[in-house]
């Protein structure tokens, strides 16, 4: 018995305590700045005018035009580039891909990388051009 309770007394922590899973860090740029327009569950809206879903969105299948967007902006979707590091928008892109029933991060073009969106995309807006 008394092997018995220290036993658990040992185990109590471990059961209390499971390791906490790691959040993917472009969640927190999710929530932060794309939550707004798309929703928490990536579904977007329409309202005041269309906002596209990324949940289970086939565009987001290769990383160029995700990067292209988030970069340059779209529509009435602003652009990153300058706002966001390129790590930034790596993490949040690369988020997008492997969450909301998109299994892209897995396929073609992998992880996105700041790397990746340093060489790809669109430049930052100079002073007066938009
Ligand atoms: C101010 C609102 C707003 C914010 C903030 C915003 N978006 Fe968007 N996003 C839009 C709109 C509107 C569109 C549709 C643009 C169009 O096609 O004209 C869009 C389109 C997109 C697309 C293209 C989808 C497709 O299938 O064409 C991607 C990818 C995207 N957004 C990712 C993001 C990410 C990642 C973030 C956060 C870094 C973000 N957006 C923040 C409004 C927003």
């Amino acid at each position: 018995m008394r092997i018995l309770i220290l036993s658990l007394l040992i185990a109590a922590p471990a059961i209390a305590a499971p390791k906490p899973a790691v959040p993917h860090p472009g969640a927190e740029v999710y929530q932060n700045v794309c939550q707004a327009c798309h929703m928490a569950n990536a579904m977007g809206a329409v309202g005041a005018g269309r906002i596209t879903a990324l949940a289970r969105n086939p565009n987001l299948q290769y990383p160029e035009y995700p990067i292209s967007v988030v970069t340059g902006g779209k529509g009435a979707m602003p652009w990153f580039r300058g706002q966001l590091t390129d790590q930034e928008i790596a993490d949040v892109i690369d988020y997008v891909r492997g969450n909301f029933g998109n299994r892209y991060n897995k396929g073609p073009g992998g992880k996105v990388t700041a790397a990746m969106v340093a060489e790809s995309g669109v430049a930052a807006p100079t002073r007066g051009e938009r």
